[in-house]
């Protein structure tokens, strides 16, 4: 039997307008489409997955603090936090659950702002540059992870 298994989904800010945002970079998909994809392939993967969105800091580092004891693993695209943001690397290092980092665009093609980023350091790995793929084969990453016995990062 499959280990059973639950994953926190996060979105950081400005991706609840994708499908209107910027297309050309973010793709046409809205945030509940990419959702839908994701729990499609839990189904598929036998891990539940539960999305959220936050447009502030605050409440994502309040959702990661409160994935442990609930969740096995972490998928997150902080956006634009993921370049400015201390705080949820920290978060991130001190629940010390496995995270996969993720983002629609190559963040290393664009400005040179976006090439830095503060959680890259504390996760497992980054996949950035597929669009939704990036998602889903982060989210694959992170299940085939942790069903190879890695519990912690
Ligand atoms: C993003 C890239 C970030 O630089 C940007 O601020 C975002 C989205 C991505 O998915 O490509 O909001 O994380």
């Amino acid at each position: 039997m499959l280990l059973p298994l639950t994953i926190l989904v996060l979105h950081g800010p400005n991706l609840n307008l994708l499908g209107q945002r910027e297309p050309g970079i973010y793709g046409s998909l809205t945030l509940a489409a990419i959702n839908e994809l994701l729990v499609a392939e839990g189904l598929r993967l036998q891990a539940t997955v539960l999305p959220v969105q936050s447009n502030h800091e605050g409440v994502l580092v309040d959702a990661i603090h409160e994935a442990l004891g609930k969740y096995q693993g972490i998928l997150i695209n902080a956006g634009a936090y993921t370049h400015t943001s201390v705080a949820l690397r920290d978060a991130i290092a001190g629940v010390n659950l496995p995270t996969v980092e993720v983002h629609l665009s190559n963040i290393y093609r664009r400005e040179d702002f976006r090439h830095h980023s503060y959680i890259a350091p504390v996760v497992i790995g980054q996949i950035s540059g597929f669009g939704v793929q990036s998602y889903l084969l982060g989210f694959q990453a992170l299940v085939h992870h942790l069903r190879a016995g890695n519990g912690k990062s």
